[in-house]
């Protein structure tokens, strides 16, 4: 089972734009995908259950040592969904609360892929969701904030180290880029220059259909108009990731 979360603490960056994205690309080919929503804003669950969330399935069972009961939602991808009610457990940053979306997803087998959503801050619920995972994707849009944060992000992979096994940095995605923009080439260079080896060669362009399809709580493909060019970058995206995988888990 691949548990792959996607963090970086800088906000708006798209990390439930790409959760929500690969976890359709992959249940489109069949693979049995559970999302966990691991922020309080609960987009990502809003995205999939836009009529609202039952509360056996809201994730924050597992920091009362319960277990949330998935929801199988319409899309044929499990949940364990969030709301604001999470924000409650924020405040407990005791050692052995980092581990308890781990202990939980450690009892469940029977996916393929596990797909973690976090929080723009790196508090108690994207340490929850970094230690509970195998390997990161830290998407960053351009920004020089967003690149900073990459940084906080790093850092924070090498302090957990100290106190448990740390998911392996898969790699860095750039997000929401316009090729017009000089700036949006500067950032793209500079993440070049600096994060050459990390830097997946796929870039998620900018375009409203990913806005209105998060809002429709569909895919982009699903949307009308010519999305092929979206489309196809999640769908490389996603191939991307398996490989760099197969790569890590290879040993090379
Ligand atoms: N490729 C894109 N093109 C255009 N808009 C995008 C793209 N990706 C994301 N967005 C939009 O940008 C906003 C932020 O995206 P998203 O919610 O995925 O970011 P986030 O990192 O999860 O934010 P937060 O840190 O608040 O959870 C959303 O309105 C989303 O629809
Ligand atoms: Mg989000």
């Amino acid at each position: 089972m691949i548990k792959i979360s996607v963090a970086n603490q800088k906000g708006g960056v798209g990390k439930t734009t790409i959760v929500f994205h690969l976890a359709h690309v992959w249940a489109g080919q069949g693979k049995k995908v559970l999302c966990v929503d691991m922020d309080p804003q609960g987009n990502l669950s809003s995205s999939f259950c836009p009529e609202g969330i039952p509360e056996k399935s809201l994730v924050s069972a597992v920091f009362r040592k319960k277990k949330p009961e998935v929801m199988r939602t319409e899309s044929g991808i499990y949940l364990a969904a969030s709301d604001i009610s999470l924000s409650i457990h924020e405040k407990d940053l005791s050692l052995k609360n980092y581990f308890c979306l781990k202990s939980w997803l450690d009892s469940v087998k029977d996916f393929d892929v596990v797909l973690i959503d976090t929080p723009p801050s790196l508090g108690l619920f994207t340490v929850n969701a970094l230690t509970a995972a195998n390997f990161v994707i830290a998407p960053v849009d351009v920004s020089i904030y967003a690149i900073r944060a990459l940084t906080d992000l790093q850092n924070s992979l090498k302090e957990l180290s100290g106190v448990a096994k740390s998911p392996k940095l898969l790699g860095v995605v750039l997000s929401s880029f316009t090729k017009f923009h000089r700036s949006s080439r500067a950032i793209q260079e500079h993440l070049n220059e600096e994060y050459k080896k990390l830097l997946f060669s796929t870039v998620i362009p900018n375009s409203t259909k990913v806005k209105e399809a998060l809002i429709m709580g569909v895919p982009v493909w699903k949307i009308k108009g010519d999305v092929s060019r979206v489309e196809k970058c999640f769908r490389t995206l996603s191939r991307e990731v398996l490989k760099r995988i197969e790569k890590k888990k290879g040993g090379r």
